[in-house]
């Protein structure tokens, strides 16, 4: 199976902790299609990671339902790979070792993957580092490894929780080209959670705009550019009036603003 289905149908959370409860999503409906690749974007706080962990399993859902590959979510999903919003790397495991922690878990045999785990450590930069420890890293560099760690098994299902966002502008621009060419390769389900407006619309094939707090989804939109879209699909039309389209959206909730809050708040300079 190289791509798997997801819906999820009335699925909602509501966090309760010391008498105190927080409405984090309103109830959702997706049917994500096998081999689609499909990004959220939304502002900070509004339930992206919790409607990422109730697809993943972690965080069961309030009410309604949710199913990965036609069954019913109850416990965490393994044959997936996930990248955490930082990078859980273990400690005192190596970066080529945190990466073959995900076969050990599976009951794999590491070693035979260790040459594969090698090239893709070269391939997102981080030839060389193979035997140092996350302390040693950078926040880039662990969330490198982390997304590598996500890939060594080649799940069918990805879920990514904004895992360019510890990158700097010109990694994030090739792991982003890199993400395009390994998706048109293998046509994995991919969920890719990001802030980046940009980035959505050049790697999806929808994108769901959420609103703030409880978070539900406000706007479906289908993105139709020609692939590889790589670096030339921002000069489309096409690409520029859905980026419009989104900002318009988060300026009319008030998720971003044109009038420049500091300057108000700084005051005429004296
Ligand atoms: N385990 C938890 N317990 C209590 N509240 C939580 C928990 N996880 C998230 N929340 C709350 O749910 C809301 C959505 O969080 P989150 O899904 O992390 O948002 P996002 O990823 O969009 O920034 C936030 O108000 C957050 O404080
Ligand atoms: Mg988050």
């Amino acid at each position: 199976m190289t791509s798997v289905p997801i819906r999820l149908a009335g699925a909602s959370k509501t966090f309760r902790r010391d008498g105190q409860t927080t409405e984090a999503l309103s109830p959702i409906d997706i049917d994500i299609a096998p081999g689609e690749f499909f990004a959220v974007v939304g502002p900070s706080g509004c339930g992206k990671s919790t409607l990422l962990k109730m697809i993943a399993g972690l965080v069961p859902a309030s009410t309604g339902t949710v199913a990965v590959a036609g069954n019913a979510v109850e416990e965490p999903v393994t044959d997936l790979g996930i990248v955490f919003q930082s990078p859980v790397l273990l400690d005192w495991r190596t970066v080529l070792g945190n990466v073959l922690v995900q076969l050990e878990l599976r009951g794999l045999y590491a070693s035979a993957y260790e040459p594969a785990a090698r090239r893709l450590l070269e391939a997102v930069g981080l030839k060389g580092f193979e035997d140092r420890y996350p302390f040693e890293l950078s926040g880039g560099m662990r969330q490198r490894a982390a997304i590598v760690r996500a890939l060594i098994h080649d799940p069918p299902l990805l879920l990514m929780d904004e895992p360019f966002g510890a990158l700097d502008a010109l990694t994030r621009e090739q792991l982003r080209l890199d993400l395009e060419a390994l998706w048109l390769a293998r046509r994995k389900t991919v969920v890719f959670i990001t802030h980046s407006i940009d980035e959505a619309v050049l790697l999806a094939d929808r994108v769901a705009v959420m609103s703030p707090r409880p978070g539900r989804i406000e706007r479906l939109l289908t993105i139709d550019l020609p692939r590889p879209r790589a670096l030339v699909a921002r000069q489309l039309p096409g690409f520029t009036e859905v980026v419009e389209e989104v900002t318009r959206l988060f300026l009319e909730r008030g998720v971003l603003q044109t009038t420049g809050k500091l300057a108000v708040e700084l005051g005429p300079q004296s």
